[in-house]
């Protein structure tokens, strides 16, 4: 039978994912290579990051191989490793991965990752003439996306990565979970929840019933402490069982009793190669002032790894998908240094090519939380971002114990 020739015939695209991983990275490793191949490509798979372009490179063939994109995390592996000198890393990678481009004799680079991993694809790609597209991912969804959500006659401009749905749709389970056992004991649960200097994530726990939480975009100085106290006692109060789940930003800027000042608590004093320090263990701190100041008792859960493990989510899928066939786009046009994103804010049935468009690599910067979704006053979440949260989530879980029995007195 005659091969059928197509556009791409003969040339390699190297797929490569970099920084934390997410629930939805294989998915759209799958959905780029399905696309790339249907156009004649040969696919090549990267292992972990720019980490596989160095020494001998760590290159696999993905081209016609059986792939399982609901299958969270990344089949390639993934690393922070920054191509460019960093402080942590004076070594300038880039001639290492310029040869082993050209040993492998990849044509075109589709990079998974944030703003580390597709900023610095963007450099090389500007320095260096490499044609690479970037592909969104993050589970704290502070790229910015440019993704507009239309909402009561506004528009608001809004922030969709993949990666996002999956983790929201796990913070807000657990955040429904937990109330079962903070019903049950009468306590504070004050869930600690990654996404960096964003509380994208953090919101996400108003779908499973937390009325208050605390944001990095909003820093808790001494005055906010004192209203942010009387709130949660009031919450509390108000509440039908006496109980709470206050989510609480891993990035949460507290002010600190002892040292006068108002910081982030950090896991570690270690940077990454993109000089990011790694936050963790702010709960505890909360919990424990909780049950001091207020005296009702308080516990700290760190969500951690949870929001970013386990399977991808039909939003996720299709929402890969849909970004995949814009690189589809992208790659038919010669069209290099962009990444594809949605450009409105949609449900999971309109999550079609005709809503997405194309953004500059080099501008995706970090986008915080909008004020339209959050209400510094009350430390709550607005009904605009329920209505953003919606779209993704669909209904919230805000089940409660339905019965209520007759109270006994003694005889
Ligand atoms: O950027 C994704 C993220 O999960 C952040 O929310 C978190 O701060 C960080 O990565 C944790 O990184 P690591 O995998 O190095 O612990």
């Amino acid at each position: 039978m005659k091969q059928e020739h197509k556009i791409f015939q003969g040339k390699t695209l190297g797929i490569l994912s970099g920084g934390g991983d997410t629930p939805a990275i294989n998915s759209s490793i799958e959905a780029v290579r399905n696309r790339a191949s249907f156009l004649g490509y040969k696919v090549y798979g990267i292992g972990k990051g720019w980490k596989g372009l160095l020494g001998e490179g760590e290159v696999v063939d993905l081209t016609n191989q059986r792939y399982d994109g609901w299958y969270g995390g990344t089949a390639l592996g993934s690393s922070r490793t920054n191509p460019f000198p960093s402080k942590k890393n004076p070594e300038n990678r880039v001639p290492q991965i310029l040869r082993n481009l050209e040993r492998y004799k990849i044509d075109v680079l589709v990079t998974i990752g944030g703003d580390d991993t597709n900023g610095a694809a963007k450099r090389l790609y500007e320095s260096e003439g490499i044609p690479v597209i970037g592909f969104p991912k993050t589970i704290d969804n502070d790229l910015r996306t440019r993704t507009i959500f239309h909402n009561d006659g506004k528009e608001i401009e809004s922030v969709l990565c993949p990666g996002f749905p999956s983790a929201a749709m796990s913070i807000a389970e657990l955040t429904a979970s937990l109330r079962t056992t903070a019903e049950s004991h009468s306590r504070i649960i004050v869930l600690e929840v990654m996404g960096r200097d964003a509380g994208w994530l953090t919101g996400t726990a108003s779908f499973g019933g937390a009325t208050l939480g605390l944001i990095p975009e909003m820093e808790i100085t001494r005055e906010r402490k004192v209203v942010l106290f009387e709130s949660i006692r009031e919450a509390y109060m108000k509440s039908r069982k006496k109980c709470l789940v206050i989510p609480v930003s891993e990035g949460v800027r507290w002010f600190d009793e002892k040292t006068g000042k108002v910081d982030v608590v950090y896991a570690s004093s270690e940077v990454d190669e993109y000089g990011h320090p790694r936050f963790g263990g702010i709960s505890g701190i909360i919990a424990s002032e909780i049950t001091r100041k207020l005296g009702i008792e308080a516990r700290a859960q760190i969500s951690g790894y949870y929001a970013r493990s386990g399977p991808c989510s039909p939003y996720d899928r299709r929402l890969t998908e849909t970004l995949a066939d814009k690189v589809a786009d992208l790659l038919l046009r010669e069209d290099y240094g962009q990444m594809p994103v949605m450009k409105v804010m949609v449900s999971y049935e309109e999550l079609e090519e005709f809503n997405t468009s194309s953004i500059d690599m080099g501008t995706i910067g970090n986008k915080p939380l909008p004020g339209d979704y959050y209400n510094v006053e009350k430390f709550s979440f607005t009904n605009a971002y329920f209505d953003f949260l919606s779209l993704i989530l669909g209904k919230p879980n805000l089940e409660v114990f339905k019965y209520d029995f007759p109270v006994v007195k003694p005889a």
